[in-house]
C-alpha cells in the first residue's frame, strides 16, 4: 500500500518534509492554518530560501503529488499518517512553548473523530521528551474519543534537518529516528521510509524525543567548546583553526562543529538548549554544561564589538557595517542570528549601523525597521563604512575589497583577511 500523507505546519520542517515525501512519489497533503501561505504554496511560492526548493515544489505541484490546503479535515481525512511539523519555541524563561503542538493536535483530534479506519499521527516538532506520549496523545484521545495506540497510532519522528542542505538532509540522512509503542505505528514508518538509504533506529518515543535535544545540545557544546578553545588562542596569538584542524584529525572527535567564531544562532540550537536545561532542572537534574555552552555563546557578540573598539575607541556616530543578516549561509532565516546581537549592542554604542545579506534582507527588515540601514550591495556597504563585522561566510564576501577598512571577522572569510587594512579575527 502507498500511504497518503499529510503534513500539519508548513514552515521550514514541514514545507521540506512535505515537497520531500510528494518527491519521493507519496501524495501529500500540507495544511497550515496561515490561509495566505496555502495560497502562496499553491501558486508555487516557496515563501522561504532553501537551495532546490522551489524547484522541488514546482515539480510536486506539476505532478500533482502535492497540494495543499487550509482545512484540517481534508489534510487528515485524505491521508493515512500525519505529521504534525508545528513550532516549538522557547517561552521567556527558555522552556517550551507547547500552544501551537496543542492546538494543532486538537484539531487533528477533532478530524479524527470523522476517519474510518486507522491512522498515525507523527510528531515531528521537537518536543520535551514525554510529550507525545502524554500531552499529544491525550489530546488525541480525548478529541477524537478513541484508543491511542490502539484505534489510532501516535509516533514521535524527530527529524534532523539542517537549514541550508534541509533537502539533501531529507533524502540522506544519517538515520532515521522512529519513537513507536505500537507495531502497527513501527510498520507503517518502517515502510514509509523504505525509499531513504538510511538505518532506521526503532525505539521508543521519549528515547526519539530525548536523542533529537540531545544531539543539538552536543553541537552546540562542540561550538561553544570551539569557541572557548578559540578565544584562549586569540590571547596567545595562535590561529584556532590551525588548532582545531589539528583537533578534528582524531576520528574520536570529527572535524565538525569547530568553526570558532560568533557562536550558534537559528531557531532550533539556542532554544532546544534552553529547553533541555529546563526540562533536566524540573527533574532535579543539573546542566551545567549546557548552561556554559549559552554563556560562552553569547560572550562572542561583545567580543566582536571590543575589538572594534579596541580600533575605533568610540563608537557613537560611527558608521559601522555588518556583512551578514542570516544566522548562517544558504538561508534567509534570521532567527535568533548572532549578527542582530552584534547589531543590538552597536545601536547601544550609538553607532551608525549599516547592513547587508543575500538573501535575508526582506526578513531582517521586518524585524529592525528603520534602526538600520540595509544595502543590497555588499561591496557598496564596505565603501561606505568605517569599519566592518563579518556576521555570516556567505562566498559572496570572499571576493569584495576591503583595503582601507578595520574588518572584525566573526566567520573566518579568507578574503578579508587577505585584503582589510586592519583585520582581526573574533578567535584567530
Ligand atoms: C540544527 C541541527 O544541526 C539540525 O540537525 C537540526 O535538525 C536542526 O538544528 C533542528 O533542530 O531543526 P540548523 O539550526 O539549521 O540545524 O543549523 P546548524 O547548521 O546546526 O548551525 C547552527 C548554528 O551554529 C549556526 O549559526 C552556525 O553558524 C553555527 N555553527 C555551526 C558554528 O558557529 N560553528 C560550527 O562549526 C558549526
Amino acid at each position: 500500500m502507498s500511504y497518503r500523507i499529510s503534513i500539519v505546519g508548513l514552515g521550514y520542517v514541514g514545507l521540506i518534509h512535505a515537497v520531500g515525501f510528494a518527491s519521493l512519489g507519496y501524495r501529500v497533503l500540507g495544511y497550515d492554518v496561515d490561509r495566505v501561505k496555502v495560497e502562496k504554496l499553491r501558486g508555487g511560492s516557496p515563501i522561504i530560501y532553501e537551495p532546490g526548493l522551489e524547484e522541488h515544489l514546482g515539480r510536486a505541484l506539476a505532478s500533482g503529488t502535492l497540494e495543499f490546503t487550509d482545512t484540517i479535515e481534508d489534510a487528515v481525512l485524505g491521508s493515512d499518517v500525519t505529521f504534525i511539523t508545528v513550532g516549538t519555541p522557547s517561552l521567556p524563561d527558555g522552556s517550551v512553548d507547547l500552544s501551537q503542538v496543542t492546538s494543532a493536535a486538537r484539531s487533528v483530534g477533532r478530524a479524527l473523530r470523522l476517519k474510518r479506519g486507522w491512522h498515525l499521527v507523527a510528531v515531528k516538532s521537537t518536543v520535551p521528551p514525554g510529550t507525545t506520549e502524554g500531552l499529544v496523545a491525550g489530546i488525541l484521545e480525548e478529541e477524537s474519543g478513541m484508543k491511542a495506540f490502539r484505534d489510532f497510532g501516535v509516533a514521535s519522528n524527530p527529524e534532523f534537518l539542517r537549514e541550508g542542505s534541509a533537502l539533501r538532509d531529507f533524502f540522506k540522512p544519517d538515520r532515521v529516528v522512529l519513537g513507536v509503542r505500537d507495531e502497527r505505528s513501527r510498520d507503517t514508518l518502517l515502510k514509509l521510509y523504505e525509499p531513504i538509504d538510511a538505518p532506521k533506529i526503532v525505539t521508543t518515543p521519549k528515547v526519539a524525543e530525548l536523542a533529537k535535544y540531545a544531539s543539538n545540545l552536543f553541537l552546540a557544546v562542540r561550538v561553544s567548546l570551539a569557541n572557548e578553545v578559540g578565544n584562549l588562542c586569540k590571547a596567545l596569538g595562535v590561529d584556532c583553526y590551525e588548532v582545531l584542524g589539528i583537533v578534528g584529525l582524531d576520528h574520536r572527535i570529527g572535524k565538525y562543529y569547530l568553526r570558532a567564531g560568533l557562536g550558534f544562532g537559528g531557531s532550533c540550537l539556542p532554544k532546544d538548549v534552553r529547553a533541555f536545561i529546563k526540562v533536566a532542572e524540573s527533574l532535579g537534574v543539573q546542566a551545567r554544561i549546557a548552561r556554559a555552552a549559552l554563556e560562552v555563546n553569547e560572550e562572542q557578540p561583545k567580543r566582536a564589538v571590543e575589538l572594534l573598539e579596541k580600533h575605533m575607541g568610540s563608537l557613537k556616530g560611527r558608521r559601522i557595517g555588518v556583512l551578514g543578516l542570516a544566522f548562517k549561509p544558504g538561508t534567509d532565516d534570521v532567527r535568533e542570528s548572532r549578527a542582530l546581537d552584534v547589531i543590538r549592542l552597536l545601536l547601544e554604542k550609538e553607532a551608525e549601523v549599516y547592513a547587508n545579506d543575500p538573501k535575508a534582507l526582506d526578513n531582517a527588515r521586518r524585524l529592525l525597521g528603520d534602526k538600520v540601514k540595509l544595502v543590497e550591495n555588499p561591496q557598496e556597504l564596505i565603501d561606505t563604512v568605517e569599519a566592518v563585522v563579518i556576521a555570516t561566510e556567505w562566498s559572496e564576501y570572499e571576493n569584495l575589497s576591503y583595503k582601507d577598512k578595520i574588518v572584525v571577522d566573526g566567520r573566518r572569510v579568507e578574503g578579508a583577511r587577505r585584503t582589510a587594512k586592519v583585520y582581526e579575527g573574533l578567535c584567530w
